[in-house]
């Protein structure tokens, strides 16, 4: 299923093409190999985990783990791929959760039918338990130095907890036909979204060994891209077409959810993303940025438009 890979290639800068495939790979490759084998008793559970995790997905937020690892002089290349990796682990828990009917209800996912529609509920349910589990065991044993590895599952923890991405759903599902605030909006797409995303590019700083100070601005830059990507990933709720984005559409409005473009409108979402794409980016710039991470923040916009 290589569909959001292609979706992000269409827009993605020719001269970064290559290494976004190659660091694709490595996380394909990489993924395979940490996850249970198939065969592996309960056979159901660890299906159902791989199910989710690998042949589908953009890969974003390990991506830019590697990207600001490799901004931060590259030092631990195979701790970076782990680190990426288990956000993807992480990652993949969450939407294995937000499908369930209980949450969002979706029947399809990366192209093809959600976790509990292949292997039901309850399996569902616990793979997703299982993965997020999965991700800190990769993390701390991703072979970075002692105070690297503990820094960057503080700041996997804590993007993934109460106060951030488990606070963000439970605002999103309680807030349902409620009426929408901007404060809302922030409130929600800030904690179920970016704050992973911010997570993904200072744990990669952390990997490598970064000073507070580089890996906070990493942080905040992060902050920006997931904001604007969960915009993009509303937008294309409205007007995106599911053979691309390889999910059901034309749902948060049935569904009253709070979304960006309900609040604002398509033209000022589009606007809100390119404002928070071209601040991350002169952000990175900053930093140091080859090019790389600015031709992914610049992808993530193109998506919607
Ligand atoms: C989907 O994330 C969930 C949101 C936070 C909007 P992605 O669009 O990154 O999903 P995959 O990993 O590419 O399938
Ligand atoms: C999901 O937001 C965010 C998380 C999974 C944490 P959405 O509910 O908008 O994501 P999609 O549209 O189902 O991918
Ligand atoms: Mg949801
Ligand atoms: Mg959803
Ligand atoms: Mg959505």
């Amino acid at each position: 299923m290589t569909i959001p890979a292609k979706e992000m290639s269409e827009v993605r800068s020719a001269d970064f093409e290559a290494r976004f495939v190659e660091d694709r790979r490595r996380v394909e490759e990489r993924l395979a190999v940490l996850l249970a084998p198939q065969s592996e008793e309960p056979r159901s559970l660890h299906g159902a985990m791989r199910y989710s995790t690998l042949d589908g997905g953009k890969r974003l937020r390990a991506i830019l783990c590697m990207a600001a690892h490799s901004l931060c002089g590259d030092p631990h290349r195979e701790s970076a791929l782990d680190a990426g990796c288990a956000i993807e682990c992480l990652h993949a828990y969450t939407l294995i959760h937000d499908d369930l009917p209980m949450i969002d209800n979706d029947d399809f996912r990366r192209g093809k039918p959600s976790c509990h529609k292949r292997y039901g509920e309850q399996v569902a349910l616990m793979a997703g338990d299982a993965l997020q589990a999965l991700a800190f065991e990769i993390l701390a044993g991703c072979g970075a130095p002692a105070p690297s590895v503990a820094e960057a599952v503080r700041i996997l923890s804590r993007a993934a907890g109460s106060r951030f991405l488990v606070g963000g759903q439970v605002a999103d599902i309680e807030a349902g036909g409620a009426k929408s605030t901007e404060e809302l909006v922030r409130f929600i797409h800030s904690r179920k979204t970016g704050e992973l995303i911010a997570a993904s590019l200072s744990i990669g700083a952390a990997v490598a060994g970064a000073d507070d100070g580089m890996r906070l601005r990493m942080h905040e830059i992060g902050r920006a891209v997931g904001f604007a990507f969960q915009i993009v990933d509303d937008i294309l709720d409205v007007e995106g077409s599911m053979e691309k984005v390889g999910k059901t559409l034309r749902k948060d409005d049935k569904e009253g959810k709070i979304t960006y473009p309900a609040h604002f409108g398509i033209e000022s979402s589009r606007e809100a993303v390119s404002r928070l794409i071209a601040a991350a980016t002169s952000g990175i710039r900053e930093l140091g940025d080859d090019g790389y991470l600015q031709s992914i923040f610049a992808s993530i916009a193109g998506r919607s438009s």
